[in-house]
Formats: structure tokens, sequence, C-alpha cells
């Protein structure tokens, strides 16, 4: 076997190429190798991965490195616009090769398995295109893979005779001719991606057939771009930090505001205020959008409140009215399972039958990494009834701290009982915490993607060194933090990813703070105490945080 290397980082999009970069610019002189199983930069948005109309939901300002702004001269998007999916591409690729990742990149490598060493380092096993086989060792890792990679496709009663295409939605890129062939093309989900290919479907003159379960969550909320209060864009109230105080989170009082949360949490009055405020959020978009003008509009109407629903949020990406499509029955929303595929045709549970010319499903990716481990448990190692206790006293926590999670809605399916990753700050294995050797990137659900990437990126380098200011003193306290923590996701967002993967949404920059407050960086980057409350974080606001820490940390 080949000499030993410092650090592999599996995976290169967002949450990989970011944690490269802090950990080369923190050690340009150690030995790493980034590996990736696709064949270019940018994961979501790799080359093989970007098809017709595929842009970001975030606007120009707020899905770039905060080390790297994606200047108008170079990439040509203005702000206020969303950016292309090739645009994205680019620019991530840009990025890998400023910053000394691209020299140290493989691709076309797949990680299949990773084993924990008895001197606590790795060997993880990697497959070519061709096959090949192959084991590195490495001392320490960064596990950034993706909650996206891989599909979710499901398997019907009488596929095997169904003629159309059928695919999900990864494929959408590698399949795109047949936007053009198709005349009909029927769609399963009710996620933002299913709105995506239907739109693509729709606008280029196919008659679309929208299929999505009567058990699931529901459709998806999707937010104009601009919403009450101050006619903001919908990104930047997440964003506020005024804002954020309106949301329960265990790690709120990391901000510096803690009697703003308590008040508002904690009191009648302050309880009432933060009802009204969900409120308004919600009956502005139903109004915005018309729900109850039109009946089949109607179908579209999200179930639940915003308020359980974390960053699943979509934004109005659009050029034209998604919704106008739905109401010329250019799109037709179905609420139905499908019972079974026969030719060219698709029985739904209603009774229809719906002729085709291909099915798309964008029914979402299987949580997790998809590694094996060997010598090495993710979860908490612990017996079922002592993990079931800790589970306990840590609800309760949860729900004396917050009454409001107390009424939780009604789901149509109950969350699904497995474990979740049970993370320290959702990026360390509970177990492995003091051992100072492996690091989840991007095991988190969010909309505030780049500035998350370049958080997370810089705390897990300054984690592995074993340099972060504050820490857990011991396992006891490692496995509290992370109970409270993974628990208060269950209970905050059900009709999110909640109960499987962390998900954000008003949060998120508390989460940032708290990373921070870790390295002990001031984690107020505004000049002001009015501009620290009022005005949105943007990823320009993190400008320099490696160089800051490296600058504070020099020996
Ligand atoms: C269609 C679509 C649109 C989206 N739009 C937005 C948006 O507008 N804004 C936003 O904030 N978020 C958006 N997201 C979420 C988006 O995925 C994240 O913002 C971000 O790109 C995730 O970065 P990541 O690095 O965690 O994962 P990925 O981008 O998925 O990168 C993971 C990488 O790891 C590689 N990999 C996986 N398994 C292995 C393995 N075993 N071995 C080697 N390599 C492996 C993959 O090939 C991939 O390149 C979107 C997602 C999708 C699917
Ligand atoms: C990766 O594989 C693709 C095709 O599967 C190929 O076009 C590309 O050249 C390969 N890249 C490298 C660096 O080997």
């Amino acid at each position: 076997m080949a000499d030993i290397f410092d650090l592999i980082v599996i995976g290169a999009g967002w949450y990989g190429l970011a944690a490269a970069k802090a950990y080369i610019e923190l050690h340009p002189d150690e030995k790493i190798l980034i590996t990736e199983a696709g064949s270019s930069f940018g994961g979501t948005w790799s080359k093989e991965r970007l098809y017709a109309g595929l842009k970001s939901n975030n606007l120009k300002g707020s899905y770039e490195h905060p080390d790297f702004p994606m200047s108008e001269d170079v990439y040509g998007v203005k702000s206020g616009q969303h950016i292309p999916a090739e645009t994205l591409h680019r620019y991530l690729s840009d990025l890998a090769t400023k910053f000394g990742i691209a020299e140290r990149t493989r691709f076309n490598m797949t990680t299949t398995q990773i084993e924990s060493r008895p001197d606590d380092t790795w060997f993880v096993t990697m497959v070519s295109k061709q096959e090949q086989e192959e084991v590195l060792h490495s001392k320490k890792l960064i596990v950034a893979t993706g909650l996206t990679s891989q599909p979710n496709l499901p398997t019907y009663a009488g596929q095997e005779t169904f003629t159309p295409a059928f695919f999900h939605a990864k494929d959408f890129c590698a399949r795109g001719d047949i936007l053009h062939t198709a005349k009909k093309a029927a769609v399963v989900g009710a996620g933002k991606s299913s709105f995506d290919v239907a739109y693509a479907f729709a606008t280029s003159g196919a008659k679309v057939d929208l299929i999505i379960r009567p058990t699931g969550q529901g459709p998806v909320w999707i937010c104009p771009p601009y919403v009450t209060p101050f006619k903001r864009m919908m990104e930047e109230l997440l964003s506020t930090r005024l804002l954020t105080w309106f949301s329960p989170v265990p790690w709120g009082d990391e901000d510096g505001f803690g009697v703003a949360r308590s008040f508002l949490h904690k009191t009648g009055i302050g309880r009432f205020i933060v009802d009204n405020f969900w409120n308004q959020i919600s009956n502005e978009v139903y109004e915005a959008h018309g729900y109850h003008d039109h009946p089949e509009l109607f179908k579209l109407k999200p179930w639940n409140s915003a308020f359980w629903t974390g960053s699943g949020v979509g934004i109005h990406n659009y050029p034209t009215n998604f919704f106008d499509l739905v109401k010329q029955g250019q799109i037709r929303v179905h609420i139905a399972d499908i019972k079974q595929l026969e030719g060219n045709y698709i029985q739904l549970t209603t009774g229809e039958k719906l002729d085709t010319d291909a099915l798309i499903c964008a029914t979402g990716w299987k949580k997790g990494s998809g590694l094996k481990f060997v010598n090495f448990d993710t979860g908490l190692q612990k017996t079922e009834a002592q993990t079931r206790s800790l589970i306990d006293q840590a609800d309760k926590e949860v729900r004396d701290m917050f009454p409001i999670l107390r009424a939780q809605p009604v789901l149509r399916t109950p969350a699904p009982s497995k474990e979740p990753l049970r993370n320290y700050r959702f990026i360390v294995p509970t177990q492995s915490f003091f051992k100072r050797n492996i690091a989840f990137a991007g095991m988190v659900s969010t909309v505030t993607t780049a500035v998350f990437a370049n958080a997370q990126g810089l705390w897990i380098s300054a984690y592995l060194d074993g340099k972060l200011e504050r820490t857990p003193k011991n396992q006891e306290e490692v496995i509290k933090k992370v109970m409270l923590d993974t628990q208060f996701q269950k209970w905050r967002y059900p009709c999110g990813y909640g109960a499987s993967i962390p998900d954000f949404a008003f949060d998120s920059i508390p989460y940032v703070d708290l990373l921070l407050n870790d390295l002990g960086i001031k984690p107020h980057r505004k000049s002001t105490q009015i501009t620290e409350i009022m005005e949105p974080y943007k990823p320009r606001d993190y400008k320099g945080l490696t160089q800051q820490w490296l600058e504070s940390h020099s020996t």
C-alpha cells in the first residue's frame, strides 16, 4: 500500500469543496486527496446532472462562497436573479481550481467502504468506473457525500410491461432529449423538484400529469420570491436575526439575544406574538397563490403550516407563473397513488387511467451516505433500553423548553422510527468525538448552503486539529448535547426531514453562531446593532473567516 494520506475528503459538492478549501488553507503542506464518484465538480451542480431550466432556488449573492464572490463580469448573473445550473457548475469548478482543490482531486472513484484501523487511521476502499478496486490509507476523513446522491425510485406493479421512459429526476439531465419527444408526461412527487420537472415538460409543450400521493406530506410550500414582513425575499427573511427569534431552537441563545428569545417562547404574550407571526406568513402565501380561488390550484395547497416544514420550502424561480399552467390545464394534479403500470398506461388508485410518453419520479433520495463502515458504528452504541431512556429524557427537555412544540401536527404517515444520524453539532459521530479522525460535512438540509458549508468546513479543520476553543469535557456531555439537538429536530420539523436528518429554516444563522462560538470567533458580523438584527446575513458577511482564524491561532 502506498504512503498514508493526512486527509481524504469524499465528495466534491458544495460541502466537500468548502471543507477541502479550509483544510488546505490551514495545512498547505499536508498530503490531501479529494475523491469523487462523478466526473466533474459540483455534486448536485456537476456537469452530469444539469438539465434544461435547472436553476438555484437561491438568488445571486446567497449561493456563493464568502471568499469567492460570484462576480457579475465573470459569471453574468445579476443580483435578483436565480443562478442557472451550468453557471453554478462553472463557478464551483473555478473555486476548486483557485483554492488548490482541483490538483488534489481524483474523479470517477466511488468510495464503497471505510474501515477503522486499530491505530485510528482509515482504510478507504474505492472502485473506479472500470471496476478497479483500490484501498487508500488516511489519518483523517471528511465524508461529504451529500443527501442527494442515492435516488429513491419506487417500484410499481406491472412496471416490466411499461413501455414509456421511466426514471428518477436525478437522470433528467442524461435523458434530457425526452423533453423534445414527449407529448404527455407524468411526474410523481410533491417536492420542489417535481414542480421543476413538471414545469420543464409543460413549457416544452407537453401535457403533464402531476401525481401526489395522498399519504405523504403533501405539496411543497412554495413561496413567492418576496414575502412580508417587509416584503423581503424569503431567503432574506430566514437569515434576518430579528426574525430568527420567532423560531424556537435550543442553540438560540448563541446569538447573545437570549432575553428576546425567552420573552417570545417562555411567556404567554410572547407565544401569542409567535403564533401570529407564523399565521401571517402562511396566510400571505395562501393569498398570494389564490389556492382557494381555483379547484385545481387548491390541490396544491400545502397540508400543514409552514412552521413545521423546515428547509423543504421552495421558491418560485421560474420565468413564468407555474400556477397559470395548472389553471390552464397544461399541468393536471392528481392526489393519488399509482396502482399499476401497463403498456403505456398509468392506473391510479382513484380509478383514473393516464396515457403517457414518460414517467419521471421526483421521489426524493435515500438518506445516509451509502457507505459501508467496518469496525465503526455511526450510531450511539447503546442498548435499545439505554437509547430509549436517552430519547425520553431529551424529549422531555424539548417539550419543557418549547411548549409550542407539544401540539404536533397530525401526519398522514407516521415519521420514520429509524434512528437518525446522531452527530455532535450534526457533524461528528457521537462515539468518535475524542478521536478527532472523522467528520461529516453537509449532513444537514438548509437553504443557506454556502454559509453552512463555509462554517462547517472551518469548524471541521479546527476540530480535527484539536483546536476548538469550546468542546464538551467528556463523553457524557457529548451524548447529552447530541440527544437534545437531534430529538429537538424531530419535534421541530415533523413535516420536514427532522426525524431523519437535521433540517433548518430560521434556525440557520443561530447554528452558524454556534459553530463560530466553538471556534472562538465573534458571530456578530455586522457593523451596528441595528444592521445586526435587521439586515439579512449573506455569504459576504463571513468573508475571510479562515484567515481570521489563522491569525488568531497561529503558533
Ligand atoms: C435539483 C436540486 C436543486 C437544488 N437547489 C438548491 C438551491 O437552489 N439552493 C440550495 O441551497 N440547495 C439546493 N439543493 C440542495 C443541494 O443539494 C445543496 O445545496 C448542496 O448542493 C449539497 O451539497 P453537498 O456537497 O452536500 O452534496 P452534493 O452536491 O450531492 O455532493 C456530494 C458529492 O459526493 C459524491 N459522492 C456521493 N457518494 C460518493 C461515494 N460513495 N464516493 C465518492 N463520491 C461520492 C457525489 O457524486 C457528489 O458529487 C438542490 C438539490 C437538488 C437535487
Ligand atoms: C470519468 O469518466 C468519464 C465517462 O464516464 C470520462 O469521460 C472522463 O474522462 C473520466 N474522467 C477522468 C478524470 O478519468
